[in-house]
């Protein structure tokens, strides 16, 4: 049976005393036997204390973002090497708050994904249309393309070891999650286009769905054939919220 892989992305929220209390219950909750896998994504600064307190535990952590340089001068930035050196088996590239405020390309986030992948991290490509360009009958062809560019660049092989996330930026924080319909079209979508390549690949990539993912609409969203879990915002930052969407597994 597939595993799900939650994922809580926690943006620019937390403190210490929050990490605490949230890592904490997250690994008490974790115990109980699931079918899903869990990964946390904290702002940089909780790096540190995410890798002490998952140390050897069953959930993972990632950043949220990496510069595709090694080191040099780049204010501001935090390289793959130092993401490493604090545990990180994930990173989140191409999070549509990356490119739509701070403009990231297709091109800027395909070297993000080429050097996560270099690197040994597990790159979590996210992708995603707008409410406009949905309206205007766009989606396929934008998550084409963002898709593209970094299959341009790696080849259909370069998602042995990666996760793709759909989401549509309508969704992301708005409360108005993609029906479960809508969700699994564009995932299929997504497997079709790798399947065209290549079956097996294809076949074990995870497609995760985000936007507004909260207990309630969890395990609906999973029972469809090609969502392989969920990225979560708002919703992991909660124990019960993101535990409830752990356990919404079937
Ligand atoms: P949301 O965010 O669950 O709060 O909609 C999802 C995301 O931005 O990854």
């Amino acid at each position: 049976m597939r595993k799900i892989l939650v994922a809580g992305n926690w943006k620019m929220h937390g403190s210490h005393a929050m990490v605490s209390e949230l890592l904490e219950g997250l690994l008490a909750g974790s115990e109980s036997p699931s079918n899903a896998d869990m990964a946390v994504f904290p702002p940089f600064p909780y790096l540190a204390q995410a890798s002490s307190m998952l140390e050897g535990s069953s959930i993972s952590w990632g950043a949220q973002n990496l510069n595709p340089a090694p080191k040099g001068a780049h204010t501001g930035e935090v390289s793959a090497a130092m993401l490493l050196e604090f545990g990180c088996s994930h990173v989140l590239v191409g999070h549509s708050e990356r490119r739509s405020i701070y403009g990231e390309t297709d091109e800027d986030v395909a070297d993000r994904f080429v050097t996560a992948l270099e690197s040994g991290l597990v790159p979590v490509l996210c992708v995603g249309e707008t409410l406009e360009q949905r309206e205007g009958g766009e989606t396929e062809s934008v998550v084409q393309r963002q898709l593209d560019a970094v299959l341009n660049r790696v080849g259909v092989g370069g998602f042995e070891r990666a996760v793709v996330a759909y989401e549509p930026v309508w969704a992301i924080g708005t409360g108005q999650t993609a029906t479960p319909e809508q969700a699994q079209e564009i995932h299929a979508f997504i497997r079709d286009k790798f399947a065209s390549q290549d079956d097996i690949i294809a076949g074990q990539l995870r497609i995760l769905y985000g936007g507004s993912v909260n207990g309630s609409n969890a395990a609906d969203l999973f029972a469809r054939e090609d969502i392989d879990g969920g990225l979560v915002g708002g919703a992991s930052l909660k124990v019960d919220d993101f535990l409830a969407i752990r356990n919404a597994v079937g």
